[in-house]
């Protein structure tokens, strides 16, 4: 009976520190419900972004670490060591991880409209004006062949559209234009088909809708300083 005590105990020991190792990273909660940011965002895409396809990036880059120097790191840290070398599981999850954490959090039911102090001053010093800035942005979006993401960066205090291929994003040294996220859109077709099927442009424009730009802007001032 000791024995199997023992055992029975071993195995659970065994199986916590198996769970601790898997469940290095973790899905934080939506930051609002998944029909919050209809009809811009309908609540099916939300519930499979979210739900399958986040998750799965998180399942996989725990598996991807596992016994890896990576496994130690924040999301942060992770995404800003990957280079060349890096293994493509760590690269794509890690990037999916990180991406779609910042997706959920620049976008806000009942917001959108428009930025505000610094952060609008510097936009339209930077673009001419934030319609000439929503067109070059949606111009990233729509013009980046295939999957990925489109964004506005500060890359030495300045404000810069770019894009990524798959999840890279600018905090990696592999991406073309690096500098600090403050915004962001997923233009893989997961992100919209259900609702706008092959129309990425109608998808585009809908996105303004329930951009948060009170977090954008505390992400400018972040980075900007
Ligand atoms: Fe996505």
């Amino acid at each position: 009976m000791t024995t199997n005590f023992l055992r029975n105990a071993l195995v659970v020991v065994l199986t916590a520190g198996s769970l601790q190792a898997i469940a290095q990273f973790t899905q934080a909660p939506l930051p609002y419900a998944p029909e919050a940011l209809e009809p811009s965002i309908d609540k099916a895409t939300m519930e499979i972004h979210y739900g399958r396809h986040h998750k799965a990036y998180i399942t996989n880059l725990n598996t991807a670490v596992a016994g890896k120097p990576e496994e130690k790191l924040s999301i942060d840290a992770l995404v800003k060591g990957i280079t060349k070398e890096t293994a493509p599981a760590i690269r794509n999850n890690g990037g999916g991880h990180w991406n779609h954490t910042f997706f959920w959090n620049i976008m806000a039911p009942g917001k959108g409209g428009m930025p505000s102090g610094e952060l609008a001053a510097a936009i339209t010093k930077e673009f001419g004006s934030f319609d000439e800035f929503k067109n070059k942005f949606k111009a990233a979006g729509a013009g980046r062949f295939g999957s990925g993401w489109a964004w506005l960066i500060v890359k030495d205090k300045k404000l810069v559209i770019t894009s990524t291929p798959n999840q890279d994003n600018p905090l990696m040294p592999v991406a073309d234009v690096q500098g600090a996220p403050i915004l962001g859109i997923d233009v893989w077709e997961h992100a919209y088909y259900l609702k706008y099927q092959n129309k990425r442009p109608d998808y585009l424009d809908a996105f303004w809708n329930v951009v948060n730009w009170d977090k954008v802007a505390e992400l400018y001032a972040a980075a900007s300083k």
